[in-house]
Parts: C-alpha cells; structure tokens; sequence
C-alpha cells in the first residue's frame, strides 16, 4: 500500500516521504480500515508516540496521521461491534501506525459509524477536534448552560468546534485570535472577539472557563481570566500558571463511541460545521502538509478519491 512514512523527527514535516509499506495485519480486537480521508495534526512530529512505542522504543519508520474516515475490510480475532464493509470514522493509537496510508489496523472500539450522508473527507475532520473540544468543555470543564467561556484560537481546528458546542450548550462565548481571524471566529458563534495582537485580554474581566489551545505566554495569562470557582482547561501541556481560585486541568483526548456519534448527529442536523481548509490527495499530501502558506482550518488527505 501508499503511505506516508517519517524516519527522521528533527526533520519534522519536511522529512515526510510517500513510499510503499506491507498492508497491515488486524490484531486481537482490530479491524483493518480502508482509509478513504486523513486527518493530520501539524505537531505530531514533536509527539513522543509518533516516534516510540508504549515502551519507549524505536518505532519508526512510523506511519503519522490519527484521524480516519473509511470502510471497515476485515476484522481481528475478537472483533465485535463493527462489520466488513461498514463506514467507520474515528481515532486511532498515538502508539502505532497512522492514517496516512490506503490501510490503518486500528482497535474497533476506537471507532464510530460513519453516517451514509457524511462524506469521509468530513468525517476524518472530526474526531481530534471535535472529541476534544466535547472532552474539555463537557467532562473537564463541566460547562453548564449560562457560563461564560474564553476559547483561545477560535478559528482554528479545535477552537471553532469549543466555540459551536460551547454556544449550543448555553454558554456566552468570547474567542481569541490572530487579528486576520476575528470574522470567523464570530461565523463559528463567538459573541465577542479578542484580537491577541492588538487588544488586551485582560480587559476580558472574569469568565467561568478559559479553553486553551496555545499555551505559552497566552497561556499563563489564561489563568489570571478565571474567576472564581472557574477552570482553565488546556490541550497544550500541564499550565504554567493556574488560577488563584479555580482548577486547572490539562489533558490528552481519548476516542469514544457514544462521543463521535454526538458530534456526527450535530454535523447532520447543522449544529456543528466543521473547520477545513484544505483537501489534498495522497500524492500530494507530503507538498500539503508542508504549506508555504498561512492555512486555517484542518488539511485533510482524501486517501481514495
Ligand atoms: N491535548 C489534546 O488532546 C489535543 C487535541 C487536539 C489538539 N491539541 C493541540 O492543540 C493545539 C491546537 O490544535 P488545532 O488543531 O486547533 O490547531 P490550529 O487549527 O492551528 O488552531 C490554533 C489556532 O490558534 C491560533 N494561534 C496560535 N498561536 C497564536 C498566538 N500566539 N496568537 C494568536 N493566535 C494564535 C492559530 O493561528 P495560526 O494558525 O496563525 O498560528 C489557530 O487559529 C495544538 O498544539 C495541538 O497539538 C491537543
């Protein structure tokens, strides 16, 4: 099969190479999918698990991408749950081999029907940003309706789908961003807009939970945003700096069934769009995924035309 193959991690994107690889075999409790579309993550390559295995050992050539919309081609011993034949998106192992390839084995309880009516390219948008902006607003920050909420990077990947469930869960919702990014934050459902080049976030005044997506300076100066009883939630590593009187919370997303198929139903009965920005197929996706250009949105690889 096609692949896409990294060996090298201080290469980065840049060491990306489409080769072909043996097909792989389904394990205990696997299926095999035909990937039809990929979703990539742009810092996989600084991820331990893109280059070891659970054990810390050498795992590459190692195959990145772990988001996936395609058809289920044969089951593992054990296998319950899914079909040969059966549309599945979802989110495989941090640990093991990737979507951007023709074939992913991938543990079947990772995955979700994929809906007739929801093309692949859109469902292999979904299961990072989507679980996770489900996981951090709904079980980390235990949102309730008539909160308010600061989504930093609102019109990236994870930000606009915080913005959209936030909003649909009743929550007054304030995003953050680069100045050029200000309308589309407000189209996924912001109610306000913090350009972070020019304006001050701190003139935000207190909110009940801050979803943090950047980290760094932006990141610390979350924690001051929070009010008390409030939570800082973060997707970019434990908080440098936590709330005076608030919880702070960092965490990994985790595929689950029940979850993909929330967002997928909302997808059908638009309450949710999501956030591409580019389409690429897999003979391109090595130039796609190494843009020269400022993108917004996911690049998703539409492995099968
Ligand atoms: N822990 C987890 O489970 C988990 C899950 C998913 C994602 N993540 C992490 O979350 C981060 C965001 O992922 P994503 O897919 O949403 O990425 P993304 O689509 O690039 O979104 C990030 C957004 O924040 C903006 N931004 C970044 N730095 C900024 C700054 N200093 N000032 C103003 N705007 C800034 C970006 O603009 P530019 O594009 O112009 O920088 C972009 O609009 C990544 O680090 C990813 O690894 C973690």
């Amino acid at each position: 099969m096609k692949a896409i193959v990294v060996t090298d991690e201080a290469a980065g994107t840049a060491g990306m190479t489409l080769m072909e690889r043996l097909e792989p075999e389904p394990a205990l409790n696997d299926v095999v999918v035909q990937v039809h579309a990929s979703g990539f993550v742009p810092t996989e390559m600084a991820w331990p698990s893109t280059w070891t295995d659970r054990l810390g050992r050498d795992r590459t050539p190692s195959i990145p991408g772990h988001e996936l919309a395609g058809v289920v081609t044969a089951l593992g011993y054990g296998t319950t749950g899914l079909s040969v034949g059966q549309r599945v998106f979802g989110l495989t192992d941090w640990n093991r081999d990737g979507t951007l390839a023709e074939y992913v084995a991938v543990e079947a309880r990772n995955l979700a029907p994929l809906p007739g009516d929801v093309d692949f390219t859109v469902g292999a948008s979904l299961p990072i940003s989507g679980l996770t902006a489900w996981q951090g607003l709904f079980e980390h920050g235990r949102l309730q309706a008539g909160q308010s909420v600061l989504v930093q990077g609102a019109a990236g990947a994870v930000g606009s789908m915080v913005t959209q469930l936030a909003r649909e869960a009743g929550a007054y919702v304030i995003g953050t961003g680069r100045a050029a990014d200000r309308q589309k934050a407000l189209d996924f459902g912001a109610q306000e807009f913090v350009d972070l080049e020019n304006d001050v976030l701190e003139d935000v005044g207190g909110v009940d939970l801050v979803f943090d997506v950047i980290g760094g300076d932006i990141g610390k100066r979350s924690a001051g945003l929070i009010r008390a009883g409030g939570t800082l939630v973060s997707v970019v590593g434990p908080p440098e700096a936590r709330p005076a009187d608030g919880l702070a919370v960092d965490f990994v997303v985790v595929s689950d069934r029940a979850q993909l198929g929330e967002i997928v139903q909302r997808i059908r009965d638009g309450r949710l769009r999501t956030n591409i920005g580019n389409v690429a197929t897999l003979d391109d996706a090595v130039a796609a995924l190494n843009p020269t250009e400022r993108i917004t949105g996911k690049t998703i690889i539409r492995v099968r035309p």
